[in-house]
């Protein structure tokens, strides 16, 4: 496969219907729970992209079966004592941070070690987040400066715990619930809101999980050893994936989007709140849940007058991994100057990408100040390019390539040439299929 995109041209204008493949934080979270279910779970519309299948093949090597078929995926349970595997089985997360955190919660009572290996992406990141409260539920972990690869092995008695989540990390109060059901007594959390899809899951499966919503903080309690059985799900579109192609429409004049069936759980919609104070031209329709999440219609237009934001700092959680696409295009494109504070979880990411959105907004020559993870960026409506770019060395990270995709088919200049195309394959197979259907020219 070719592994440099070449755009030298806008897009035209467009007026189309799309939709974007399954969530992944969903896709993953299912796989997980499914295979703590007793018996046979169906998905449909579950992500087909690297991260997910590596978490497939990840409780493979833990004796859980799972088939593939053309409109699903079925995922063989065992119950919260069913894994089975020899001493020392390695498992591969790939890129995926969500599969390798949370992945501990499932082994809290494995009776052998597993070591746990990433790509040069993950190896980089730090996992004390989760290991922290794991060593305190009982589990044995092996570390080298909380780096992978790790070693880890269960307790025959793991104990429930009341932890303090005080990042705002979904995928350490995640890692926690998982763990949570295969330990007898109830589990705590005092959390900083985060995405809400494992506590979700959790209610829509009648799993006794109670939550208080008090000011910034949520109290949860669960109570462990619940088994449960085999069960479907539909999973709905990534609005994560939905935000590079809100974000394209907003830039291009005189076009429209609609994105069917997106999940628009209030704690993934931080992007939407924000484009919207910024004015653009953004509607949510025909809201309804299903299984437990919000799904909705999000059409968007071409939004001519965008103003710059001070963005408030509880909302990072609610658009964590869409900040960068936000900061690099439409802060820099908006009219007037953008804040954004306590920015030190994107430093915690598939790459730095407070660093990378500093050296990509450099390059379009846009003045941005980060000083102590805050950052100030300096908007300019009437920006226009005519250099050719290279954008390079940001390890594979596949939210980096797609936003450099939209920033040269939004903001134009002689050529850009994006390095790493196969990092869509991590979260988003077709992206490079569906901007071509809407009359991307890419080489
Ligand atoms: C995720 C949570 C977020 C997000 C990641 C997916 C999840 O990470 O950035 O892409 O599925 O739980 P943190 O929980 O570390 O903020």
């Amino acid at each position: 496969m070719k592994k440099i995109a070449f755009i030298s041209e806008k897009i035209k204008k467009y007026n189309k219907k799309i939709i974007v493949p399954g969530d992944k934080s969903i896709s993953i979270r299912f796989i997980l729970m499914a295979s703590m279910a007793v018996g046979k779970s169906t998905a449909f519309n579950i992500l087909r992209s690297e991260d997910v299948l590596n978490s497939l093949y990840a409780l493979k090597k833990l004796s859980i079966n799972f088939k593939i078929n053309k409109n699903n995926c079925e995922i063989y349970g065992k119950g919260l004592n069913g894994l089975n595997f020899k001493n020392n089985t390695v498992i591969n997360a790939g890129n995926s941070g969500t599969l390798a955190r949370l992945i501990f919660g499932v082994l809290i009572n494995s009776k052998n070690q597993i070591i746990l290996k990433g790509d040069k992406s993950l190896e980089k990141r730090d996992f004390s987040r989760v290991i922290k409260p794991m060593l305190m539920m009982g589990q044995n972990i092996k570390s080298n400066n909380n780096k992978l690869p790790i070693k880890i092995k269960g307790t025959n008695f793991p104990r429930p715990i009341h932890y303090s989540e005080s990042i705002g990390s979904a995928q350490v109060k995640s890692c926690i619930l998982l763990a949570a059901m295969k330990t007898p007594g109830i589990t705590k959390i005092d959390a900083i809101p985060s995405r809400s899809h494992t506590e979700n899951m959790f209610k829509y499966l009648k799993l006794p999980i109670k939550i208080k919503k008090r000011k910034e903080l949520e109290f949860i309690s669960f109570k462990g050893m619940k088994n449960y059985k085999g069960f479907n799900y539909i999973i709905p579109g990534d609005i994560s994936s939905a935000s590079f192609f809100i974000v394209l429409t907003l830039l291009t004049k005189n076009s429209k989007i609609l994105i069917k069936n997106v999940n628009v759980n209030s704690s993934r919609t931080g992007i939407i709140d924000i484009l919207k104070k910024m004015n653009g031209r953004i509607k949510i329709r025909n809201k309804k849940i299903y299984k437990g999440e919000e799904i909705a219609d999000i059409e968007c237009e071409y939004s001519p007058n965008l103003k710059g934001i001070k963005i408030n700092p509880l909302i990072n959680s609610r658009a964590i991994d869409e900040l960068p696409l936000i900061f690099c295009l439409v802060c820099a494109k908006a009219n007037g100057i953008s804040y954004a504070k306590n920015l030190g979880e994107l430093r915690h990411k598939e790459q730095d990408r407070l660093k990378f959105v500093l050296k990509f907004l450099k390059m379009i020559g846009i003045k941005a100040i980060e000083k102590n993870n805050n950052l100030k960026i300096y908007g300019n409506p009437n920006l226009k390019l005519n250099g050719n770019y290279i954008v390079k060395n940001f390890m594979k990270d596949h939210r980096a390539f797609m936003l450099s995709c939209i920033a040269a088919l939004t903001l134009g200049g002689k050529s850009w040439s994006i390095h790493d195309l196969d990092s869509i394959n991590t979260s988003f197979p077709n992206f490079m299929s569906l901007l071509k259907n809407l009359g991307a020219k890419i080489h």
